[in-house]
């Protein structure tokens, strides 16, 4: 077993996160022996990794898929934490990607005015992202994460072993989410490296962790510097709208980055230097992953574009009064409030020809 450490901050919220460079197995293990822990388990993650243990504790299995992260979900937990007498004294341990930590967080912090968190993320996108902040949600009348509040969790528990079962597709899901968080830091060189490699270390799940914990940790309640971390989201959003929710987010946010570059680019905020820098990166990433060139020709398509595509961008939750998308000026990234409308779409359509045409 090697080292185990935590790391602390302290500005809005505390959070430890805790790196346990050690088999998944044992962390389930030592997991299993706290005494007052009330079990939230992503029901793959338990087949995959709890057949055969007996728990001495309760738990619940969550179904993890976009329709399950609901109402309904959240009031079987509340039944099951019922049933078993959990109390705020009580701690909710939650295993699994970032549907599971997102309802757990909502639970645990609606639950007799909250309960103690402590989260174990399992995908490399709940490790580098969803699992670190503090933004507990559910879905609601098919509305993504409508309904939510900030909750930190007291003890975030990251092993890397854990990846292990993770497929392609998943996996591609955290890495574009890691690779995003990197550009915003302007690490670009361990950007590089990782593409590069195709391999995120346990060093870059770490730093990347970190980095995203003190953003939270300086702006919680997403009023500034957090936002920066929906870079290419605001875009990412409508290739998944078009695609009925087909397209899996890693590649629509990597489409997300290179149509934030060029726009950034047309606005004159970026100049031609620094787009090549930030174009050979964001290629990498689109380029690693083969189906992303097999949607490239389903989605850009502008003739189905053309009529939706007014209502997808003022549709965006995101913009309530102006439309802010998060764009590049040299290789910062800012926020960016755009005053015409006309000229985004103008852009997106004209980008979608280009693409069509080059595929
Ligand atoms: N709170 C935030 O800040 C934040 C940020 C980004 C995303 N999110 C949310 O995160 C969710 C997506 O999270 P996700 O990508 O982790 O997806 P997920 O939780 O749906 O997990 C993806 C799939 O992987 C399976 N799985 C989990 N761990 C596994 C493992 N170790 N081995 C094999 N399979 C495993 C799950 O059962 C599921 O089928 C979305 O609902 C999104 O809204 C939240």
């Amino acid at each position: 077993m090697s080292a185990e450490y935590s790391c602390h901050f302290s500005t809005e919220f505390e959070s430890i996160i805790e790196f346990a460079s050690i088999e998944a197995n044992n962390l389930i293990d030592k997991a299993a022996s706290i005494s007052d822990a009330f079990f939230l388990i992503d029901e793959n993650v338990f087949r995959l990794y709890f057949q055969g243990r007996t728990l001495d504790r309760p738990y619940f299995l969550i179904k993890a898929n976009e329709q399950e992260k609901s109402l309904k979900q959240s009031e079987a937990i509340y039944s099951f934490l019922l049933k078993n007498n959990c109390s705020r004294s009580n701690t909710i341990i939650a295993i699994g990607g970032g549907i599971t930590t997102d309802l757990a967080a909502w639970v645990a912090s609606t639950f007799k005015r909250g309960v103690k968190l402590w989260l174990v993320p399992t995908t490399l996108l709940s490790m580098v992202d969803a699992g670190i902040g503090g933004k507990a949600a559910v879905n609601y009348q098919e509305l993504k994460n409508v309904l939510g509040c900030f909750y930190p969790a007291e003890r975030i528990i990251i092993c890397s072993d854990f990846l292990k079962t993770l497929d392609e597709r998943e996996y591609y899901n955290g890495l574009v989410e890691g690779i995003k968080t990197l550009i915003i830091l302007k690490e670009f060189q361990r950007a590089e490296r990782i593409l590069n490699t195709k391999t995120i270390t346990d060093h870059d799940i770490e730093y990347i962790a970190r980095a995203k914990l003190g953003i939270c940790q300086r702006d919680l309640h997403d009023k500034g510097e957090r936002r920066l971390l929906n870079l290419g989201h605001s875009f990412a959003h409508i290739f998944e709208s078009i695609s009925n929710y087909v397209l899996p987010h890693g590649i629509a946010v990597a489409w997300g980055l290179s149509f934030a570059v060029n726009y950034s680019y047309e606005k004159q905020l970026l100049n031609v230097e620094d787009k090549t820098i930030l174009e050979s990166l964001i290629n990498k990433l689109l380029m690693i992953n083969n189906e992303s060139l097999n949607y490239k020709k389903i989605l850009f398509n502008d003739d189905i574009i053309g009529s939706k595509l007014r209502h997808l961008i003022l549709n965006d939750k995101k913009n309530e009064n102006a439309i802010k998308l998060v764009l590049f000026e040299h290789l910062d990234t800012s926020i960016y409030t755009e005053v015409s409308i006309e000229s985004l779409e103008r852009f997106i359509i004209a980008e979608f020809k280009r693409i069509k045409l080059n595929s």
